[in-house]
């Protein structure tokens, strides 16, 4: 009953965007999950940083950025700037993963990695001491509304008994198809935060959908 909810902002109505962050403010929304996509990456384009500093004049939850673009560290200070309370880059992306973490850390701003369905979590065996957060895809990154990847609930548990084995605070997060089936099974593999776009958004009504997941 402790685990968090982060509502992905691209489910949101980005026509009435103010409108739809003081529904979340008002929610049992823990974080506000605000995904970043820069085409490369991954094969769609959602917004940047001007709007994330929007939504940060309005948010009252603290940002928990995913960032699914190429080259995260030249952005490092921008997201920081933009209210970034969580930094999530993809294991993927980085190169230089240490130099990456350890440079979010010095801006301020907590450091998740994120793998991709494909990308075993024992990659991050030397790496999970620095990290706050390890956000699991449980669908292939770029667009909301796709099918759960079953193979995730494995993943947590095999991260879930990583952190454990080591006495980390190190949450694991799941972005992708969570709805309250999806939720549930995943909270019982042990996962911590649990990120929903289009269940929230397409529920008709979201606050009490938010409520529903915050009680799994
Ligand atoms: C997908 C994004 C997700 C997306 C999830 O690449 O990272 O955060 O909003 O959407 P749903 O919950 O609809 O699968
Ligand atoms: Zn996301």
């Amino acid at each position: 009953m402790n685990h968090k909810i982060s509502p992905s902002l691209l489910s949101a109505d980005f026509l009435n965007l103010q409108k739809d962050i003081e529904m979340l403010n008002a929610s049992e929304a823990d974080w506000l999950h605000c995904d970043v996509m820069d085409g490369v990456f991954v094969p769609n384009i959602s917004f940047g940083f001007p709007v994330l500093e929007q939504v940060n004049k309005v948010a009252k939850k603290p940002l928990d950025v995913h960032l699914m673009i190429v080259q995260p560290d030249k952005f490092i200070q921008q997201v920081k700037d933009a209210g970034g309370y969580m930094m999530t880059v993809h294991y993927e992306a980085c190169t230089h993963l240490h130099r990456t973490v350890g440079a979010i850390h010095e801006a301020g701003m907590k450091a998740g990695v994120s793998l991709n369905p494909h990308t075993p979590v024992e990659f991050l065996t030397d790496i999970l001491d620095d990290l706050d957060l390890v956000l699991i895809m449980s669908v292939n990154p770029g667009f909301g509304g796709q099918k759960f990847i079953p193979n995730a609930i494995n993943k947590v548990a095999r991260l879930r008994k990583m952190i454990d084995e080591r006495g980390l605070n190190t949450l694991i997060e799941v972005d992708g198809g969570v709805n309250l089936h999806t939720g549930k099974q995943l909270l019982d593999a042990g996962a911590d935060v649990l990120v929903a776009g289009s269940f929230v958004f397409s529920s008709g009504h979201p606050s009490k959908t938010i409520t529903e997941l915050k009680k799994l």
